[in-house]
């Protein structure tokens, strides 16, 4: 339950963070901006909690202020392409503005072959959409490719100077839905659209990668390419020092450096932590509250436990052999999994093992990160490992 202190507090996570509580990422949000602006196409790729979502947010929110028509979608909160592109279409109509009938005709006009009925509910000022078209008849990725025509004809009919931009999040996803030929049909379109922008985010950094890096793939050069890389760290260090201390704390040397550490410089976790510090640490009662390592690791220790049934879930959804991968992926600390020492570890081959951490990939619980000149496998969520050492190492 969020209590008045959890309103207060100044470190947040899970939720849309405003342009004043970014740490760095200017030139990310420019990028996105400027893209929309120019009736570009970028893709933004990283890994999950990184912070793709909140520069996407931060982006739609500075162009909308100047009246731009920005919709953003995220993919993963649709079961069905059907009803990701009726939400598309009822959000398009929220940027118009105008009497209700009239922005009702003009959006069943750009949008004529989709045949939506639209519903405005006055209340929330929101509209809703269904697709009158039979979907059931429509090849998935055609419905698509309406949907992006429909848009390019909305931004073709704004006036000269307002930007018009598609934003979908976990991009990957919208493939999936839209099955095998959506990637070709997808780039057919929007390739001649001059007028609309397009921003595809995503976390399946290698998936993306390939393809767009890939010449034989439809998206290969279709736009420009920006990997996400953690936040800088002394930025991030500025941010939580000088908002601890407006709380009122007294600051250890290096505790700091002590939270990124354990945090594993994942912001999304980074946050987490500070916030639990922040609170738990402001009602222990004293006036200036220390924050040293060893108070860190106790507030961490708390997360990982309150985490137990979660953690104790997914441990327990994992075959043997993917349990055993993450210990031995512990205990190498993400590296060499092909070496005789994994092997032993693991008891199975080194094909056994790859195909393990590729599956740990994919559903979201491991990710390589590429260094200068190695490459590792770290958890996605640094506090998962660390209830895996907790209790099971
Ligand atoms: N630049 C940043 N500055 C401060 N906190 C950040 C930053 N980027 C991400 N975070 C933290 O991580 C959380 C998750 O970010 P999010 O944008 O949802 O990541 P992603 O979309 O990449 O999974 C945010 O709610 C916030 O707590
Ligand atoms: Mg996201």
């Amino acid at each position: 339950m969020a209590s008045a202190d959890d309103e207060l507090n100044p470190f947040q996570f899970g939720r849309v963070l405003g342009s004043d509580s970014l740490v760095d990422r200017e030139d990310e949000v420019a990028e996105v901006v400027r893209t929309i602006r120019e009736g570009g196409k970028l893709f933004l790729i990283g890994p999950r909690r990184f912070g793709k979502t909140s520069i996407l947010n931060t982006a739609a929110e500075q162009l909308t202020q100047k009246s731009a028509v920005v919709v953003q979608l995220d993919a993963e909160s649709y079961p069905t392409l059907d009803l990701l592109v009726s939400a598309l279409v009822a959000l398009a109509a929220k940027h118009l503005t105008g009497e209700v009938k009239k922005v009702g005709t003009a959006i069943g006009h750009f949008f004529s072959r989709l045949r939506p009925e639209l519903e405005f509910n006055p209340a929330e000022n929101t509209w809703s959409a269904r697709l009158g078209a039979d979907t059931s008849r429509h090849d998935h990725a055609t419905l698509l490719v309406e949907a992006l025509n429909g848009f390019e004809r909305l931004a073709q009919a704004q006036p000269e100077r307002r930007p018009v931009g598609l934003i979908i999040d976990e991009f990957q996803k919208l493939i999936e839905l839209g099955g095998s030929s959506a990637e070709g049909q997808i780039r057919a379109a929007i390739q001649t659209h001059k007028r609309s922008g397009y921003v595809f985010a995503d976390s399946k950094t290698r998936i993306l990668s390939a393809m767009v890096n890939d010449a034989a793939r439809p998206f290969y050069r279709l736009g420009s390419v920006r990997f996400l890389g953690p936040v800088p760290r002394p930025d991030f260090h500025r941010f939580l020092t000088n908002r601890f201390i407006a709380g009122g704390f007294r600051l250890d040397s290096g505790a700091i450096e002590h939270l990124m550490n354990v945090a594993h410089d994942v912001p999304y976790n980074i946050q987490m932590l500070a916030h639990t510090c922040w609170t738990e640490l402001r009602t222990q009662g004293t006036r200036r509250p220390l924050l040293s390592a060893a108070a860190i690791d106790q507030m961490l220790d708390r997360i990982v436990m309150r985490q137990d049934p979660f953690y104790t879930l997914l441990w327990n959804r994992l075959t043997a052999v993917q349990q055993k991968t993450l210990l031995a992926l512990i205990r190498l600390d993400g590296r060499n999994l092909q070496s005789s020492k994994a092997i032993a570890l693991v008891g199975k081959a080194p094909a056994t093992i790859r195909k393990s951490v590729h599956l740990m990939i994919e559903s979201g619980i491991l990710r390589e990160e590429e260094t200068l000149n190695s490459m590792r496998v770290v958890f996605e969520d640094p506090f998962f490992e660390r209830w895996i050492t907790a209790l099971i190492l």
